[in-house]
């Protein structure tokens, strides 16, 4: 049997069912926030990952899958999206809209070649968002509330928001001074990967995941203590919009992030997911003003955060959120017979072409195992189209809920149906059954917690 890759999942069924109510709830979200979707490619050339993630960050010297396609070129499948969108600004000259800043999402799959566990894939999805043209404070405290009132509005409560700041570029270069010298008299304490990180990328040392208990990392300086007083304010100010905003946050001077291109603000998102360990991240994110710039593009400022999706659907099952699921078809056709089959084939399409959920038989089913597969999809009516009926221009509808049967003109199918499944019937959010809903107060089962 061909199996799938390691590190990578079908995604099907109910579970399928709930990530496409994941997506659409953050679709409706980035739209009220006025971020449009855009689709990069899954490959860009290798080089874009180099210049914008960073030669010395473990994406790109260990994670990436690369190739070289048949015209010699090197590829990369994307580790992330946002070296990919700054590109397509710059392509595409967005610099030059009358609209600024330029807001876009994304909602995707990027591949890093990590060892596979529990929350760790190598076909990882995210969904992320990036803010270019601004360097306001004010943009930096939209980027970082939105994160929150996504998974807020998707029913997570138990998230933790961690903010932090490198500040600017003299700022950034003095903290790293001071790492190196902090580290440099224990460099033999460090793993193999933080020796050759001290010289060339210090920051990334408070990342690493095989050091971080060690005393000498409880020790390392903050960045908080090498800001300059540029820096010092604006951090204050997007602490104040983020008061402002009521966003609850915490500020810890250990989140630095993996990622080269950072400056000034960056967050990360924690969810409470048992024996996750540093899996429980389930977002991040962080200002980027000079990467516009270092891929090619003319000096712009930028922000954005990226969530992992399968991390977040991992928090909302763990806190046992209720995404509901379409369970149930509004109609099933039966039949016995050729021509009433042909009836059948002529009606589903027509009904679905109306709006409603239609299913009809494919297996020359008897009519009791008919009823049986209507019953399995929750059916709530059921037509047995029966050739003396048709003739008479008429079928009978069965309410499966009440057990009531009714004749019906065949012109009136429809209107009926209108009638008869109402907002009582069904939530709007799909489910049948009556459940916490999060999908918004126009359901009957949404709740105020
Ligand atoms: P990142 O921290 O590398 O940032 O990834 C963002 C999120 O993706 C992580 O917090 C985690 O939830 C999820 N993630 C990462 N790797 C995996 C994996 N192997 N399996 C499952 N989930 C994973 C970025 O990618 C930046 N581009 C974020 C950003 C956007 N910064 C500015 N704009």
């Amino acid at each position: 049997m061909i199996t799938k890759p390691k590190g990578t999942k079908d995604i099907y069924g109910k579970e399928a069912k709930k990530w496409q109510y994941v997506s659409k709830v953050i679709d409706e979200v980035m739209e009220k926030y006025n971020y449009n979707y855009i689709r990069v490619p899954v490959f860009e050339s290798s080089e874009l990952f180099h210049r914008g993630v960073g030669e010395t960050t473990d994406i790109v010297t260990k994670e990436t899958y690369d190739f070289t396609d048949r015209g010699g070129r090197n590829m990369t499948l994307r580790p992330e999206g946002t070296a990919g969108v700054v590109r397509s600004y710059i392509e595409n000259k967005m610099y030059g809209d009358v609209n600024q800043p330029v807001k876009l999402y994304y909602n995707c799959p990027m591949y890093r070649y990590e060892r596979p566990q529990a929350g760790r894939y190598r076909e990882l999805t995210q969904f992320g968002y990036e803010l270019i043209g601004s360097d306001d404070p004010l943009s930096d405290a939209e980027v970082i509330s939105l994160a929150v009132n996504i998974y807020k509005i998707l029913g997570l409560k138990g998230i933790k928001v961690n903010v932090n700041t490198l500040g600017d570029q003299e700022s950034r270069d003095n903290y790293r001074k001071a790492l190196i010298k902090h580290f440099k008299p224990h460099v033999n304490e460090l793993c193999e990967d933080c020796k050759e990180r001290l010289e060339k990328n210090p920051l990334r040392i408070l990342d690493c995941k095989v050091d971080q208990d060690k005393e000498v990392m409880k020790t390392a300086p903050k960045t908080i203590d090498y800001l300059n007083d540029e820096s010092k304010e604006r951090f204050e100010k997007v602490k104040e919009y983020l008061e402002i905003m009521g966003v609850e946050y915490v500020v810890d001077p250990s989140v630095v992030r993996g990622l080269d291109y950072y400056n000034h603000t960056v967050f990360e998102v924690e969810a409470k997911i048992e024996g996750f360990g540093a899996q429980n991240v389930i977002g991040g994110g962080g200002r980027y003003n000079t990467l516009v710039e270092q891929i090619g593009g003319p000096k712009t400022p930028g922000i954005g955060f990226a969530a992992g999706f399968d991390r977040l659907m991992l928090a909302l099952e763990y806190e046992k959120v209720n995404i509901p699921v379409q369970t149930s078809v509004d109609l099933f056709l039966l039949y016995v017979n050729e021509d009433e089959k042909k009836y059948a084939a002529y009606l589903t399409n027509e009904l679905r072409m109306n709006g409603f959920i239609v299913e009809t038989d494919y297996l020359n089913r008897s009519l009791k195992a008919g009823f049986k597969q209507a019953d399995r999809l929750n059916s709530k009516f059921t037509i047995v189209l029966n050739s003396e009926d048709l003739k008479q221009n008429e079928v009978k509808i069965k309410n499966n809920k009440t057990k009531e049967e009714d004749v019906i003109s065949l012109d009136a199918i429809i209107y009926y149906l209108d009638e008869n499944i109402t907002e009582e019937d069904d939530c709007s959010c799909g489910a049948s059954e009556e459940h916490n809903c999060n999908c918004g107060d126009k359901c009957k089962c949404h709740k105020e917690d």
